[in-house]
């Protein structure tokens, strides 16, 4: 379902136009709808109904504490990678041992705070992490559920910033050392080798990479099965694309129908999947103003009120994200305009050659940022970060506050 539709020209966030959110709460503003976010969660836990399984949502893509209240009380998992994520998601109420700590660079104040909490696992990348996470146990008296992160190589076919499955990337440890790297966790005292993990890339948009490594770490299983290292749980990451213009990505079902063809119903193994982007991506919208209309040689600019600090995507992969009016404008001359932002860089821009209607003032939204969105906002040129808003039907709801200016320099202090 998509919950930004129109009404008599106007966007709307399931029951309550954006219009009115935007008189609200300002802009720029990110807009959530929660019936969204619970299809998408709804679709992952019936694609593996039949099969012991914990949909950890990769928090990292949207920690709103709103957003996740909404998930946990659906019965979520979380995907964390530091501290801060597992603090958040411990705040709404989470319970640890839904947790799955994932991440190449964990520090030792942040494995002795998980081990205290009782996470359900670590991902561990590296035989040195291994180490590291051994004698931080055994310094508290606990063992550490482990899974290893195995790389398998393979090519996800998609933005070269966000493929991790690649031999040459720092994720993970080459499935060539995989069983090498098991029999050093298992002489380890304080580890419990439960699973094995693995994550090749985001916002894939086809399978056949996702295929490919299922069936390397299906090999690597059934070889430490032979060594009598009988595994628990397998959790195959995220990484689930979703549609921002014009691609057909496979659905939580045709995702979850391959990891259970691959391995069989009846395989014993709990499976674990972190997805991100595809719970919450296209369950949100940038709402921003149009500040200023402007005329360059060749090229007409439109300067909005939200920059590469609220949204870095464009920015940072080029990635193209639908640009649409709130409300739909006539006896205004459509044309191409470069949408960009307030911020003091040529590559700040929201979106390039679009066209559209626009008169000063005009409200605009950016649509499938639900994801990877806020969570990769900054204060840059002292901008504080966006309103976050969720809308439940005909009620929104404030879920982050629009930052103010002193909370800005909070902390920071002049020379004595
Ligand atoms: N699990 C692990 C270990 C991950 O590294 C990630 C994402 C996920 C799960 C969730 O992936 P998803 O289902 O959301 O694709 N900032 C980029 C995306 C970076 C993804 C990083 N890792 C973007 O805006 O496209």
């Amino acid at each position: 379902m998509d919950p930004f539709l129109r009404r008599d020209g106007i966007l709307f966030a399931e029951d309550v136009s954006l219009e009115e959110v935007a008189l609200c709460y300002g802009t720029p503003c990110y807009v959530y709808s929660r019936a969204a976010l619970e299809g998408r969660f709804r679709a992952y836990q019936e694609a593996l109904q039949g099969q012991k399984h914990l949909v950890c949502y990769a928090v990292k893509a949207n920690g709103n504490l709103g957003v996740l209240d909404i998930l946990c009380r659906m019965g979520a998992g979380f995907d964390v990678v530091s501290i801060g994520e597992l603090e958040r998601v411990l705040a709404v109420g989470a319970k640890a041992e839904k947790v799955i700590f994932t991440g190449t660079g964990k520090r030792e104040d942040e494995m002795r705070r998980a081990l205290e909490v009782g996470i359900r696992c670590f991902s561990v990348e590296s035989e040195s992490e291994l180490y590291r996470l051994n004698a931080v146990a055994k310094s508290m008296g606990k063992k550490a559920p482990i899974a290893l992160r195995i790389n398998p190589d393979v090519n996800p076919q998609t933005h070269p910033y966000i493929a991790t499955g690649l031999k040459d990337s720092k994720f993970g440890i080459p499935a060539a050392r995989g069983l090498e790297a098991y029999r050093l966790a298992r002489g380890m005292d304080f580890l419990e080798v439960v699973g094995m993990d693995c994550h090749i890339g985001s916002q894939l948009t086809e399978l056949d990479a996702f295929g490919e490594a299922l069936l390397r770490l299906k090999e690597l299983l059934e070889a430490l099965a032979l060594e009598g290292i009988h595994l628990r749980m397998v959790d195959v990451g995220g990484g689930l694309g979703i549609r921002y213009r014009d691609e057909e990505p496979p659905s939580p079902d045709a995702h979850m129908s391959l990891l259970k063809s691959v391995f069989g119903v009846s395989s014993g193994y709990e499976m674990v999947v972190e997805p991100g982007r595809a719970i919450v991506g296209n369950a949100g919208v940038l709402l921003m103003r149009v500040e200023v209309l402007k005329q360059a040689d060749a090229l007409y600019f439109a300067v909005v009120d939200a920059g590469m600090n609220d949204l870095i995507r464009p920015a940072l992969y080029e990635a193209w994200m639908d640009i649409v009016p709130v409300r739909e404008r006539e006896g205004v001359e459509a044309r191409l305009w470069e949408v960009v932002g307030p911020i003091c860089e040529s590559t700040d821009f929201l979106g390039k050659g679009r066209r559209l209607a626009l008169q000063e003032g005009d409200l605009l939204a950016v649509c499938s940022a639900g994801a990877y969105g806020f969570s990769m906002s900054s204060n840059y040129n002292t901008r504080p970060r966006a309103a976050e808003v969720v809308v439940d039907k005909g009620r929104h709801f404030l879920v982050r506050e629009r930052e103010s200016l002193p909370k800005l320099w909070e902390g920071e202090y002049r020379l004595p």
